[in-house]
């Protein structure tokens, strides 16, 4: 099977390194791609926002299947024109892509589907933005109707915060807060049939102790280990397989990877965002622990067939993964800077603990930082304490100027399981 991927971040690492131990991949190609996956996959340059030249380069590589990681290009409809060009392609169409485009969309959608979600107000004006605030009380929870690339969301106890982030968007979404820990779970679906992955946790917050601003997410873990063990049946039960069959019945199925991310409450388990792609870093830990081969499930999922699929299965071990970020990250990061250490990681870690590239690019003999989040450095270990010593340890051994990396992931699961 000749496979396409379209993206250039950890995420699409992670998918090309396990697409690359699938033995049914004769061909990997990607695009843009990063330094990292340049060593299993042929690069190809192409604006991955652009439906026809993606699918353009798919015909010209023959591939049998193309998987598009990243929202943009799925809201844009790029999956639409590869789809339209007769190549099967893992993820939705933009009109399915919309649960994440749109938070409005997606609240509506789970209204119909009956799934449970904070309670929240669509505001347009000052005057709407004011009485929900009112309505919610503090913590005040603001989000960005459309795509901001995990900046949209802003959650503050300052009324006036609250109030200047909504008035600064054309149209937000202003919602009840809700207290617990948060679950990133993801199915693969096409369009019918709903196969939950292994749930993971992500952390958001820059800095240790969930402390600083919001990110697009500095590590994550997986098994959760202090999670309920009926978690991911109760998710698929009142929140996938649902929101799944509402798609369809509004005639716009969706196929690809269904993100929820949830917030385990007091009252019981409330969707939080979905996305419409893999998650970034939760993909990291989640395909370390995936024994399927990945080439057939994402085929199967694009052609329809998931349903003749055996159950997937799962490694014991647990996973673990750090970023390691730019000086400066989440503002406006410094880019450019050599990185060294990546081969001492390959010599003497390999194969528990590896480094997937997000944003780097090869610039002569040299990798370079050309992004916010520059690596994810990932274990796998027999329990989280084991993945977490082994991702520390490689961490330990690369540098990068001025880079920053929580040193806190995995770390109160590990100590509770
Ligand atoms: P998002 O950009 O939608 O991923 O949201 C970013 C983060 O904001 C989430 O991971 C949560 O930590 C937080 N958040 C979003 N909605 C809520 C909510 N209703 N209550 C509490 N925290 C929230
Ligand atoms: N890890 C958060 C996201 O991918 O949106």
């Amino acid at each position: 099977m000749k496979v396409l991927v379209i993206g250039g971040g950890a995420r699409e690492h992670a998918l090309c390194r396990s697409l690359s131990l699938d033995p049914a991949v004769t061909a990997l190609h990607c695009a843009p791609g990063n330094a990292g996956i340049a060593e299993v996959a042929e690069l190809h340059r192409v604006d991955a926002l652009d439906g026809a030249a993606v699918a353009a380069l798919a015909t010209g590589l023959d591939a049998d299947l193309v998987v598009v990681g990243p929202e943009a290009p799925l809201v844009a409809g790029v999956a639409d024109a590869v789809r339209a060009a007769g190549i099967p392609v893992f993820g939705p169409a933009a009109d399915a892509a919309r649960i994440e485009g749109s938070k409005a969309f997606a609240k509506d959608v789970m209204a119909g589907a009956g799934v449970p979600t904070a309670r929240s107000y669509v505001c347009t004006t000052p005057d709407e933005v004011d009485e929900a605030l009112d309505a919610f009380g503090a913590p005040y929870v603001v989000k960005d109707d459309g795509l901001a690339a995990g900046k949209g969301v802003v959650v503050t106890a300052d009324v006036d915060a609250a109030r200047a982030h909504a008035n600064s968007c054309e149209r937000v979404v202003i919602e009840e807060f809700l207290d617990g820990p948060e679950v990133s779970l993801f199915a693969i679906t096409d369009g019918e049939t709903v196969l939950p992955l292994q749930p993971a946790q992500d952390f958001k917050r820059a800095l240790d102790g969930d402390e600083g601003p919001n990110t697009g997410g500095m590590g994550a873990y997986s098994p959760l280990p202090w999670a309920d063990t009926k978690l991911v049946d109760e998710v698929l039960e009142t929140v996938l397989q649902p929101t799944v069959d509402e798609m369809r019945r509004r005639g716009t199925p969706f196929s690809g990877l269904l993100y929820a991310g949830l917030a385990i409450t007091g009252r019981g388990v409330r969707v939080i965002e979905f996305n419409a792609r893999f998650g970034d870093p939760e993909t990291q830990v989640v395909l370390a622990r995936l024994k399927t081969p990945l080439a057939g499930v994402l085929l199967a999922a694009a052609n329809g067939t998931l349903a003749d699929l055996p159950p997937l299965r799962w490694s014991d071990d647990a996973a673990v993964t750090v970023v390691i970020a730019s000086h400066h990250y989440p503002g406006t990061p410094r880019t450019g800077d050599p990185i060294t250490g990546l081969d001492a990681v390959a010599a003497e870690d390999a194969p528990h603990a590896y480094v997937l590239h997000a944003g780097t690019r090869q610039d002569g003999d040299a990798v370079v930082s050309a992004g916010g989040r520059v690596l994810s450095v990932t274990a796998a270990g027999a329990d989280l304490t084991e993945a977490r010593d082994r991702a520390y340890r490689a961490v330990a051994r690369i540098r990068l100027d001025g880079s920053q990396h929580r040193t806190d992931i995995a770390a109160k699961a590990a100590s509770e399981a």
